[in-house]
């Protein structure tokens, strides 16, 4: 459905650290809610103008369905308004001057070639406006709407052309947290109900984890992976991914033999520590790799009992430093020599600051990745 491939914009200098977007690829298949995930910066909102026509990229094509939308290599450029695109940019972008009808409306008026009629531009219009839940507010001026409000129009006007190909730039990150979660939920809704394949931007990953079929993130311009939520979450490709999906564990360390992707191998920690680990990509013997350990696969215990260990089973010996009340659980961080690891414990399990404490974990859970 689309198809990106060796797309590129570079600003300033060209060379393997300029600003902007370092040969990307991907494709999607039709329907697919597919996110760009990043820190600011690292080329999605590029990559987004360069789909849209909004920029042009330096090198590379762009493909949706059976037109190609851009290519260098045989000069085609097709004009923004005659993609089939449409868009909803993190600023609204309404016009408060137009009620909100006209503003929904305004992308049936200025299409090329055969203007719909008024009727139809009104059933259009009234469909688009129900599918966001703003029925009857089309006479409305945007200044009379709040902020979620004036996001849906903003919706609905990307929408009413029935556009091939929804492109979303960070649209809820101006709403207040309350209304984030709903507008999150809605937005899920509506691109399942209209079928529409979507590019998502953003930078906060647990938006991207719940709305997401497919996900790409980025730093710096280049692909670090691209993957299904539970993918980049429980096997990020590196340090930076895992980094970036939030796991507060990175521990450095050393590879001790070679180990194959998918494989079981020892690290040997800063600290002199071992441990089992697994490899989601290949490691020659000696890599620095850092181990990601998620809190919620660590069990904390009194060093007298911890769990039956067999091979698979890490231990390491601590003391508890502090410990932070969340309900049921609480969030500890524990020192265990050069290091200090967050880990999760059953509030009621007795344990407080200051106690030895043993750590377990799973083998499966510790992940040796490249840097
Ligand atoms: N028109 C431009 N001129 C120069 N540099 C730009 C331009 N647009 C974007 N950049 C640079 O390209 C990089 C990627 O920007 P952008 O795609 O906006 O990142 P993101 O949306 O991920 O925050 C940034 O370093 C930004 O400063
Ligand atoms: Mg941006």
């Amino acid at each position: 459905m689309l198809l990106v491939s060796d797309l590129t914009r570079l600003f300033g200098a060209s060379s393997a650290n300029s600003a902007g977007l370092h040969p990307l690829s991907f494709s999607l298949k039709d329907g697919t809610f597919f996110t760009l995930l990043g820190p600011s910066g690292c080329g999605k909102t590029t990559t987004l103008r360069c789909i849209a026509g909004l920029e042009r990229p330096d090198r590379g094509s762009i493909r949706l369905g059976d037109t190609v939308l851009f290519d260098d290599a045989d000069g085609i450029e097709v004009p923004l308004n005659q993609r089939g695109i449409g868009m909803v940019f993190q600023s609204y972008a309404i016009w408060p001057h137009m009620s909100v009808f006209n503003n929904v409306a305004f992308p049936l008026r200025v299409t090329r070639g055969t203007k719909p009629s008024a009727s139809e531009i009104e059933a259009l219009v009234e469909d688009a406006l129900r599918r966001v839940d703003l029925s009857g507010f089309g006479p409305r001026s945007p200044t009379q709407l709040s902020g979620g409000q004036q996001q849906r129009v903003a919706l609905a006007r990307a929408i009413v052309r029935k556009p091939r190909l929804l492109l979303l730039d960070e649209p809820l990150s101006n709403l207040d947290a309350r209304l984030r979660d709903e507008m999150r939920a809605e937005l899920k809704r509506l691109q399942r109900e209209l079928g529409i394949t979507t590019v998502y931007v953003t930078h906060d990953q647990s938006e991207a984890l719940e709305l997401s079929d497919l996900i790409a993130v980025l730093d710096k311009g280049k692909l670090r992976q691209l993957g299904s939520p539970r993918e980049i979450f429980f096997d990020p490709a590196d340090s930076f991914v895992a980094n970036f999906m939030g796991s507060p564990n990175l521990l450095a360390g050393r590879t001790l033999a070679d180990v194959a992707a998918g494989g079981m191998g020892q690290v040997e920690l800063a600290n002199g520590h071992t441990l089992v680990c697994r490899f989601p990509r290949t490691l020659a013997a000696g890599s620095s790799t850092t181990v990601s350990l998620r809190p919620e696969a660590i069990r904390v215990t009194t060093p007298e009992q911890p769990p039956t260990s067999d091979g698979e089973i890490n231990r390491l010996d601590g003391r508890l430093i502090s410990l932070d009340f969340q309900g049921y659980g609480s969030r500890c961080l524990v020192d265990i020599g050069g290091h200090s690891l967050q880990a999760n414990i059953d509030s009621r399990a007795g344990i407080g600051a200051n106690a030895a404490v043993a750590l377990t974990f799973p083998a499966t859970e510790a992940l040796a990745l490249s840097q």
